[in-house]
């Protein structure tokens, strides 16, 4: 098993450039199914849940293969309808081939995600929703065996609570079903827009018709594209506040700053200076860190997938802060390893009383999930000594290159087998 050797603390100076969105990539790679033709993606991260999702479609007969920066997927012979729990289990994404499948062939076996450290991860809205499209459903031995015996007829649906993939599901199923579909209470993160704009690219009939709601008009031609999906917003955010937490000085490039304009805010408001571009922020961390209460809600609001690392730098603020994680039921799994390097984070239900003036010491780690595993390369870097994080492929699954990219800017991280 790999871990990380982190020396702290010094400040990070430099340039960071951002790379794709996973999140945005494993959609739109689960919405390639929809077509027949030829699909050029450039910009994927090379991150293992990408990686995952390469073999899940080269497993449902994708033919996938790489061409200088493109992925080349060309589904013309693509066949299969059975998305197997031993690839689907360790990227819960997995699930969002079941929408395409179902709208290209009317049929399909895929595994139930199952859960993970942050919570139970149902589907139910998913399913629910594409009920709404006629699809016939039972659940036997963890998988789903979905039919639609009369194809997917369009429909108006309304989500009973903003679900980022049931969202992503219905739109891609949606695409080839019959007549008119109408989503109310979609979720908006920008990685929803960009599979938006996949699909229109695609030739797919999508518009929004108001901020939480889309039309789909079925269609049966499409496109052959080449498309360059965003960038990833969640690690943008994880160097910004790795700047704050090290007192640094960094340029994070390949960005759109408006899209993370609600993080850009609270870190002024914690007291770090921020100079924006167009692609690209400067942003320059202050000794002074001023305490803040954070709730994590559905885009535009506070991403639950920065909570972990926004929770390190409020360790370091002048006072005590409160975090209200509000998307997942247990996304408290670094606080235990945080505390074993002096952070005193105290935790009832969602909530966690966070208690300012913190010095991180350095100490053997344990990574639970994808993003509490960065937070704790954040505290090390600002921890005086040697760390080391164990489970480092929780990492792996979303962070491509980072100890490349830290050492870049001054970070004294290795990876150690
Ligand atoms: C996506 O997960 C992201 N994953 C997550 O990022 C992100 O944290 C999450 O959205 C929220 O922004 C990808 O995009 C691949 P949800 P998803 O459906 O789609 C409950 C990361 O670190 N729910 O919006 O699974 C669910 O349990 C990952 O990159 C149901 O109850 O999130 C959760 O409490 C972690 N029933 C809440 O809704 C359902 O059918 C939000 O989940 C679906 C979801």
């Amino acid at each position: 098993m790999q871990k990380l050797e982190v020396f702290g603390a010094n400040k990070l100076r430099g340039q960071i450039k951002i790379s794709g969105s996973k999140n945005a990539s494993l959609p739109i790679l689960a919405a390639t199914l929809l077509s027949k033709k030829k699909v050029y993606l450039k910009n994927l991260p090379k991150v293992k849940d990408i990686e995952t999702m390469i073999n899940l479609l080269q497993s449902l007969g994708s033919k996938i293969k790489f061409e200088k920066k493109n992925l080349v997927i060309d589904n013309h012979k693509q066949n299969k309808k059975f998305a197997s729990y031993s690839l689907v289990k360790t990227m819960r994404a997995g699930i969002l081939v079941l929408g395409p499948l179902l709208a290209k062939f009317g049929n399909a076996k895929v595994s139930l995600p199952g859960g993970c450290a942050i919570g139970s991860r149902p589907v139910n809205i998913h399913l629910d929703a594409l009920s709404r499209l006629g699809v016939r459903y039972k659940i036997v031995q963890g998988y789903i065996y979905a039919t639609a015996p009369k194809g997917l007829v369009g429909t108006n649906i309304n989500f009973s609570k903003i679900s980022v993939g049931a969202t992503e599901n219905l739109i891609i199923a949606a695409c080839l079903a019959k007549g008119t579909t109408t989503l109310n209470n979609c979720a908006i993160e920008p990685e929803i827009k960009d599979l938006v704009n996949f699909l229109i690219k695609l030739g797919c009939k999508i518009k929004w018709t108001a901020k939480r709601s889309l039309k789909i008009l079925g269609v049966e031609q499409l496109n052959q594209i080449t498309y360059s999906v965003m960038f990833d917003r969640i690690e943008a955010g994880t160097y910004l506040i790795a700047a704050v937490v090290t007192e640094g000085d960094l340029k994070i490039k390949n960005i759109i700053p408006q899209i993370i304009q609600t993080e850009i805010n609270l870190l002024k408001k914690i007291g770090a200076k921020i100079i924006m571009k167009k692609n690209e922020i400067r942003i320059i961390g202050s000794k002074k860190i001023r305490n803040l209460n954070i709730r994590t809600a559905p885009y535009p609001g506070f991403p639950t997938d920065l909570q972990a690392q926004i929770m390190v730098l409020l360790c370091k603020a002048n006072k005590n802060s409160l975090i209200k994680e509000d998307i997942f039921e247990n996304r408290f799994m670094h606080v235990a390893e945080l505390n074993r390097m002096g952070a005193r984070v105290s935790i009832s239900g969602n909530k966690a009383f966070v208690k300012g003036k913190t010095t991180f010491a350095p100490a053997e780690l344990m990574a639970t999930d994808l993003r509490a595993s960065v937070s704790l390369i954040l505290a090390a870097l600002s921890a005086k000594g040697k760390s080391v994080i164990n489970r480092i492929y929780h990492l792996d699954r979303g962070y491509e290159h980072i100890e490349k990219k830290l050492r870049k800017v001054g970070a004294k991280i290795r990876r150690i087998n």
